[in-house]
């Protein structure tokens, strides 16, 4: 089956006779259980939920592998970092990008090295250097990065970390399964924060990690267990039912973003353009090799802090606000967060559904005003 048809039907139950056909959330913290354990599907709500069930069977068939659903993208950052490098007779040796999410390097820099993790970093735009994967235990990969947009070369990179054992992670969430397959590429495990564009809505936290092997996903549900960081069934209902219009969203959006991008090329005042589909963008070229679409994030750069600032209280359309991949056209000044290596007058914008004209109308009557 082929995206539009896999996303509609991902997941969903065979089809009963005066049965829903995706069936509600399930709320439930015990259910009905006599025996020993193993002998029902269900048995208490921080184990298992079928709400989760229908939804991880969904994200397994659109990733490729076997999902585990987590209650946020940062609670699935953590399973895999703490329980791959905590497992015991396993290395702690941690490469990762130097320029991805600032929280994942943060609760690397905190609480793994505490743990007493080696950590070595590459900018993701950067061969990943022989010696920071001789020895290493797992290499993370953030690619498209957020909010920098350099890729790197999955298929090539993973090929060298595995010619070492190295076990290789890639937080997928900027290009969704739709837009990259990183099990396909031989990444052990695919990474998600679900909040963003696999959802779409902006009304939910989520995440999610998919892996081929199922020991590592059966480690990945007892961590989950364990550290007790389970999602609700409401938000996996509503994950669910968005999935369904992935490809209509993800293809409206990159489409949007890339005639914003083309836009802003042509306005003076911008200083620095970054999309990977732009042809001229130095991602371009791995991009499209990786890629069946880009993302709706177009990264640029204003004068200075003044101006981007103005640029986001005159905008009527485009909503100032964190975070990436809704329906709804946003952005924000990223580096009013600190943490990034980019300059005050980066702008961070994420392409919505709305008419294309809209949306650059509303920049344009902005840029002219600052
Ligand atoms: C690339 C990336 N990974 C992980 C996360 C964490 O996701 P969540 O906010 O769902 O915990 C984010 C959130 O912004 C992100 O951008």
């Amino acid at each position: 089956m082929r995206d539009g048809t896999k996303v509609t039907r991902a997941g969903l139950p065979p089809v009963a006779q005066g049965e829903p056909i995706l069936p509600g959330p399930t709320f439930a913290s015990l259910y009905g259980f006599k025996g020993e354990p193993g002998t029902v599907p269900y048995t208490y709500g921080r184990y298992h939920n079928p709400t989760w069930t229908h939804f991880e069977d969904a994200l397994g068939e659109l990733e490729g592998g076997f999902a585990v659903a987590f209650s946020s993208g940062m609670a699935a950052v953590t399973a895999v970092l703490v329980s791959v490098l905590t497992a015991p007779g396993t290395g702690k040796v941690l490469a990762m990008p130097s320029d991805g999410y600032y929280t994942a390097r943060m609760l690397a820099d905190g609480y793994l090295r505490s743990l007493g993790t080696e950590i070595r970093k590459t900018p993701t735009g950067e061969k990943v250097p022989s010696k920071h994967l001789d020895g290493a235990t797992l290499l993370w990969l953030e690619t498209p990065s957020n909010p920098g947009l350099d890729v790197c070369d999955l298929a090539e990179t993973i090929e060298e970390a595995k010619k070492r054992g190295v076990l290789v992670a890639v937080d997928n969430t900027t290009a969704t399964p739709l837009g990259q397959q990183p099990l396909g590429l031989g990444a052990d495990f695919s990474v998600s924060s679900d909040s963003k564009g696999l959802t779409g809505h902006s009304d939910l936290i989520l995440g999610h990690v998919a892996t081929k092997d199922k020991q590592l996903a059966d480690q990945l549900r007892a961590f989950r267990t364990q550290q007790g960081a389970v999602p609700g069934p409401m938000e996996v209902w509503l994950a669910h039912r968005s999935l369904a219009t992935l490809e209509l969203r993800i293809q409206r959006q990159c489409a949007n973003a890339l005639k914003v991008a083309e836009y802003l090329t042509t306005r003076p005042e911008v200083r620095m353009v970054r999309y990977p589909g732009l042809s001229q963008d130095p991602s371009h070229p791995i991009a499209s090799k990786q890629m069946r679409y880009y993302g709706p994030i177009v990264s640029f750069v204003l004068e200075n802090q003044e101006k981007a600032n103005l640029f986001l209280e005159t905008c009527k359309l485009v909503i100032a606000a964190t975070s990436f991949g809704g329906l709804h056209s946003t952005a924000e000044r990223r580096a009013r967060w600190g943490g990034d290596a980019i300059p005050p007058g980066f702008i961070r914008l994420s392409a919505g559904c709305e008419d294309p004209q809209d949306i650059i109308d509303d920049i344009s009557q902005s840029l002219d005003s600052i």
